[in-house]
């Protein structure tokens, strides 16, 4: 085997063991809890549907999306520079624990659920 192939075996082993890993909740060193922000996302339900995969056309699909931009969108909402009624709305009372647990359990759901 090439020296190429191994980085890439090793790699490929990174990967799936950091994907499979409850560890992976565990991000930058900061707590979460997917407990909490699936309670708190009850409210999101309605739209983006609790397992993440919206029904409603032009309501984006959550599951699986990466988590920190999960969490920079709900930032942006709350602080209005990222504009939209509906979400400004809903982002205002999150608290800074609030988005992190949100965005840990919107991260974590697999974007091709059984339906
Ligand atoms: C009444 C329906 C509704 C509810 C309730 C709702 N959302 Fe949304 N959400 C939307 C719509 C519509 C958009 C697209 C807005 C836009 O164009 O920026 C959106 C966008 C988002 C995005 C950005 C997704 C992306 O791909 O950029 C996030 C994150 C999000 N919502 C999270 C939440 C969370 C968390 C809650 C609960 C606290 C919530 N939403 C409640 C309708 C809703």
């Amino acid at each position: 085997m090439t020296s190429t192939t191994n980085t890439a075996i090793a790699l490929l082993l990174v990967l799936l063991v950091s994907t499979a890993s409850p560890a992976r909740a565990q991000f930058s060193g900061v707590a979460t809890d997917m407990g909490a922000g699936q309670k708190r996302a009850a409210v999101c339900f309605a739209c983006h549907n609790a397992n993440g995969i919206s029904k409603i056309p032009g309501t984006p699909h959550l599951a699986g999306q990466e988590r920190a931009y999960l969490e920079a969108a709900l930032h942006a909402y709350k602080a209005g520079t990222r504009q939209n009624p509906t979400m400004n709305a809903m982002a205002q009372p999150l608290s800074e624990a609030d988005i992190r647990n949100i965005a840990a359990y919107y991260s974590l759901l697999s974007r091709t659920p059984a339906r």
